[in-house]
């Protein structure tokens, strides 16, 4: 909690928890470590987390449980039909987004598949402050195309703005006015924003593009995935949050929405998702799609104990003690690189600690995938993985080229509530000594790559020998040491 004060230490974030389950992890040699990310393709969704140190791939699915939510999962009502299951976890959603109607899912993304299929036209344009992988490959599945209106700061990587996930109101207006609001099925409004190194969007920007769509009767859709995060920073760095609760904040930007969804996986610390509206219209247009997609529309394709979990969870996100912890320990985390001098994002947001792999490895090709190619020294040098967020998880031009992003950065992700301080030190030390080598660190290119989010499974290759080289000069400087 930010506001403990401390006799002589100056930085500690404190958990408000405490561990009574564990699981063993393994450390292993880094030729070992250089033999697995080679079988991997370079890619660290393709490593077995067994070969895993820190698992800070991402924090969906892999936030630790409470006692309560475990405890809530041993009562689930397993009925494909009617479950009361079900009628706790709508009760919690309802609660939680001052909303009444509610369609289950299994994940995020199945519910931007219904949304997108529900509500986006060929031809049609989706204004957003930052597309989601996932999300911008539904829409342009449906034929429609996403329109970033992040404002010129957002992508400013060192910088002291609060809130780098607002939208551009004069570029929403001016699109609108471009397109025509006949072409504008929504607004989308990512909180926070993930690929941008998950930075808020404050109360009042969510306030001022809902009265521009209502202006043009727009609907605005609010994805929630990292709300939480989103929640703990509108609490800290926007004056008028200062005396609201949690829960009153997550009510004022509810409020703002039109349609709201989200990855428990994320929110909700367990596993599925939701889409929640207030009108009973567009819950009656989607809902004939969720029997279709994802179950019966008591389940949407979870499984009751995880729903049990997710209504937990959902109470949980109202307390400060619980979502603070993510963001504070990435600020430390961020405090200590800085003092190393490693270049990340800052202010630093939620969800993970963000490296600037342009500035990190300036000298490698663009083309040749800064973030991936320091995503695999990474893992190499500490045993680590992290996600590459960058060139290789963007898709490519139409004319074949590289379409180099905005942003090149690779994300630490720290699942809430699952590593300790020691563990950050360590990965923290392993990064200082990786920036001192960087000079070793060269590119990567594809031997096998995917059409569709080639990120995901897509594989390469180093362009040179640059991680055997890698590889002996931290034998030199660590001996045998992991
Ligand atoms: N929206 C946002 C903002 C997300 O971060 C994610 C997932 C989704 C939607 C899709 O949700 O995974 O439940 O289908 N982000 C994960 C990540 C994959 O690692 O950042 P999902």
């Amino acid at each position: 909690m930010s506001d403990i004060k401390f006799y002589k230490e100056k930085h500690l974030p404190l958990e408000m928890h405490k561990v009574r389950i564990v699981q063993k992890l393994n450390l292993l040699p880094i030729e070992k470590r250089l033999e697995n990310i080679s079988k991997a393709g370079n890619n660290t969704f393709l490593l077995r987390n067994k070969d895993v140190y820190l698992d800070m791939l991402t924090d969906s699915g892999t936030n630790a449980m409470s006692d309560r939510q475990l405890g809530a999962m041993m009562i689930a009502d397993d009925s494909y039909a009617g479950s009361e299951t079900f009628y706790r976890m709508e009760k919690a959603v309802q609660n939680f987004f001052g909303k009444e109607y509610f369609l289950p899912a299994h994940q995020g993304r199945a519910c931007e598949h219904i949304l997108a299929k529900s509500l986006v036209k060929e031809g049609d344009v989706v204004p957003m402050n930052y597309h989601f992988t996932t999300t911008k490959t539904h829409i342009n599945l449906q034929g429609g195309r996403v329109e970033e209106l992040y404002k010129d700061k957002a992508i400013e990587l060192v910088s002291d703005e609060p809130f780098k996930g607002d939208m551009d109101l004069v570029k929403l207006e001016n699109l609108i006015n471009e397109v025509g609001a006949e072409h504008i099925p929504f607004v989308r409004i990512e909180m926070g924003t993930n690929l941008i190194g998950g930075q808020p969007v404050s109360l009042q920007n969510v306030e001022d593009v809902s009265s521009i769509c209502k202006k043009y009767n727009i609907p605005l859709m609010i994805d929630a995935s990292l709300i939480t995060d989103n929640l703990y920073f509108n609490k800290v760095r926007e004056e008028r949050c200062k005396d609201m609760s949690i829960h009153e904040i997550a009510l004022a930007i509810s409020k703002c929405a039109d349609i709201i969804y989200f990855s428990a996986r994320k929110l909700g610390s367990a596993k599925g998702g939701g889409i929640v509206v207030d009108s009973k219209e567009y819950f009656d247009n989607m809902k004939e799609l969720i029997p279709v997609y994802e179950g019966f529309l008591t389940y949407g394709g979870m499984s009751t104990r995880e729903m049990e979990a997710v209504a937990i969870g959902l109470e949980e996100a109202c307390d400060i003690d619980m979502i603070s912890h993510g963001p504070e320990f990435i600020e430390e985390f961020g405090r200590i690189l800085q003092e190393y001098n490693i270049p990340i994002v800052t202010p630093t947001g939620g969800l993970g600690l963000h490296i600037n792999a342009r500035e990190f490895v300036g000298h490698v090709k663009e083309t040749e995938f800064q973030s991936a190619a320091l995503a695999s020294a990474i893992y190499i040098v500490s045993g680590a993985r992290g996600m590459e967020r960058g060139t290789l998880s963007e898709e490519k031009n139409p004319d074949g080229s590289e379409h180099i992003a905005s942003c090149e950065l690779v994300r630490l992700a720290l699942p809430r509530r699952v590593f300790t301080l020691s563990q950050i030190r360590y990965i923290a030390d392993r990064l200082a000594w990786l920036y001192d080598n960087r000079h070793l660190i060269g590119g990567l290119r594809f031997t096998e790559e995917p059409k569709v989010m080639r990120f995901f499974i897509g594989r390469l290759e180093p362009t040179s020998d640059w991680q055997e080289k890698l590889v002996a000069k931290f034998k030199e400087d660590f001996g045998d040491s992991l």
